[in-house]
């Protein structure tokens, strides 16, 4: 097992918001995440990142338990974690925005964006551009490409389809296809149709717990069942 989360609690100050929360993700696998606005998604996403700590519970990452590390240390073990706000250097080129990860990785520029290049061609045309000229999803193909340098074990991605048009869904849903297997991916995500298509596993939460989790095909694909977390 590659990264697991034992009955993990974790609040702001006084106010819980994950209670016994556990999860795992296995090698190459590719796990989603759904759950109404609220739910503690994003707060799931910045523990195992290690921006927050649980007060009570386990994360292993691999053998080792991974509760106290913090963001850099986490990044070092190979889990990268891809922001909901989409944030990208809007006044560096995009070039420049590669450079920054490629330096981050210890990986030369050419082929962190050579990387980039084979998972969105288009991207050649904006390499001058400033980062902030993009579109939505532009941006966040850039973000996962950037997550991507120096060959990751995990990514953590958080809605990385959220706001966007339904065209380049469709382009950041080729990005995660080319990359399903490659990489063990755990993804929040409120679009159904794509967590359909990709999913290996769903866990569906409410209120900081995990309520479901949907492990089977027909399951996955089943109309209404997910729906009803949504
Ligand atoms: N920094 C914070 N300080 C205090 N409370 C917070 C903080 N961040 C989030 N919360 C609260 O924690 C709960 C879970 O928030 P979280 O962002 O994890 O939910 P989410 O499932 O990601 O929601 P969304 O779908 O809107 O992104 C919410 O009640 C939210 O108001
Ligand atoms: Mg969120």
């Amino acid at each position: 097992m590659l990264l697991s989360v034992e009955r993990i609690n974790v609040s702001y100050g006084r106010a819980r918001v994950l209670s016994d929360v556990s999860i795992h993700v296995n090698e190459g696998e590719m796990v989603f995440i759904v759950g109404r606005n609220g739910a503690g998604k994003t707060t799931l996403l910045k523990t195992i990142a290690g921006f927050l700590s649980p007060e009570e519970g386990t994360i292993r990452f691999g053998s080792d338990k991974v509760n106290a590390l913090g963001p850099e240390e986490m990044a070092l073990k190979g889990v990268r974690y891809v922001f909901q706000d989409k944030r990208v250097f809007t006044k560096l080129t995009v070039r420049e925005n590669i450079q920054l990860a490629a330096y981050a990785a210890g990986v030369s520029l050419s082929e962190a964006v050579d990387k980039i290049v084979q998972l969105y061609p288009p991207i050649t045309r904006f390499l001058e551009s400033k980062a902030g000229t993009l579109s939505g999803g532009q941006r966040q193909i850039l973000l996962l490409g950037r997550a991507l340098i120096g060959d990751p074990c995990l990514l953590l991605i958080d809605e990385p389809t959220e706001g966007l048009a339904a065209g380049i869904i469709e382009e950041v849903f080729k990005v995660l296809e080319m990359t399903r297997r490659k990489v063990s991916m755990l993804i929040v995500e409120q679009n159904l149709a794509v967590v359909r298509r990709l999913a290996d596993r769903v866990y569906a939460m409410k209120e900081g717990h995990i309520v479901a989790e949907v492990n089977t095909p027909e399951d996955i694909q089943n109309q209404t069942l997910l729906e009803e977390f949504l």
